[in-house]
């Protein structure tokens, strides 16, 4: 799928220690034929190995410098072992949501309502606008609210803005509305707020990515 940003991090560290090993033993000529690098072993373990949970993050900002997309794309590399993130790219090409069409939908709305629904749960970062979510977020949302498989689906909040307390309380009644599961200790502010940050650099910064990796643990944890 377009956009995908998974966790790789916990496959590269394996694949690494594995050709280490075999390298330490005199394997690695043996099997240099099969594997010509730890990244090529990544990429046939991954391949054969499905991970125990797939989430999918979407961001309520089409910005393309967006400081909750970037929080999202961190979280993909944060991810706990066994965890895949996808990173929903689709927001700004949804159509308006129209119940006319909830029976009907188009392409787009229909990969983002499968998408959303064979998740094991939603990471959600959104910006405020006007003191509430954005109307293509709410948008995004409607066209999920007819699905009979989304009550109960787990969701983690991720706010960027410490500012951002009235688009967080209307997304909290929105998703509860909806009957999604909020796990409330998974959800965490980080102040992101008036500076440029891409997924790398939050990566880098521990203050940052200690809490992200600690709330994805945590949503993990309680959804397995
Ligand atoms: C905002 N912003 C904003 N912030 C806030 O705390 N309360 C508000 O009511 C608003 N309203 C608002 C309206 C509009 C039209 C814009 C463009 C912005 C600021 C905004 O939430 C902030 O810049 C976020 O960091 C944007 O998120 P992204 O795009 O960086 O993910």
């Amino acid at each position: 799928m377009k956009g995908v940003i998974e966790s790789s991090l916990g496959w590269r560290r394996i694949c690494y220690q594995y050709a280490f090993r075999t390298c330490a033993k005199g394997q690695r000529s043996a099997g240099a034929g099969k594997f010509q690098s730890p990244d090529v072993l990544c990429i046939i373990l991954r391949m054969q190995i499905p991970p125990a949970l797939n989430l999918l993050a979407i961001s309520g900002s089409l910005r393309a410098n967006s400081t909750n997309t970037a929080l999202l794309g961190a979280a993909a590399l944060l991810a706990p072992e066994g965890v895949a993130i996808t990173v929903f790219e689709g927001l700004g090409a949804l159509p308006h949501f129209n119940p006319d069409h909830a029976d009907t939908p188009s392409p787009e709305v229909a990969a983002f309502v499968q998408a959303a629904v064979d998740a094991d749960g939603l990471v959600i970062a959104c910006p405020e606008y006007a003191r509430n979510i954005p109307g293509t977020f709410k948008n995004a949302l409607d066209w999920l609210v007819g699905s009979t498989q989304f009550p109960d689906k787990p969701v983690m909040l991720f706010n960027a803005s410490p500012r951002a307390s009235d688009a967080q309380a209307a997304l909290r009644l929105v998703l509860s509305t909806m009957s999604a599961r909020i796990v409330d200790d998974a959800c965490i502010t980080l102040d992101l707020l008036g500076r440029p940050w891409n997924a790398a650099a939050i990566v880098l910064d521990s203050r940052l990515a200690e809490p992200v990796r600690k709330a994805l643990a945590t949503f993990c944890n309680a959804i397995q």
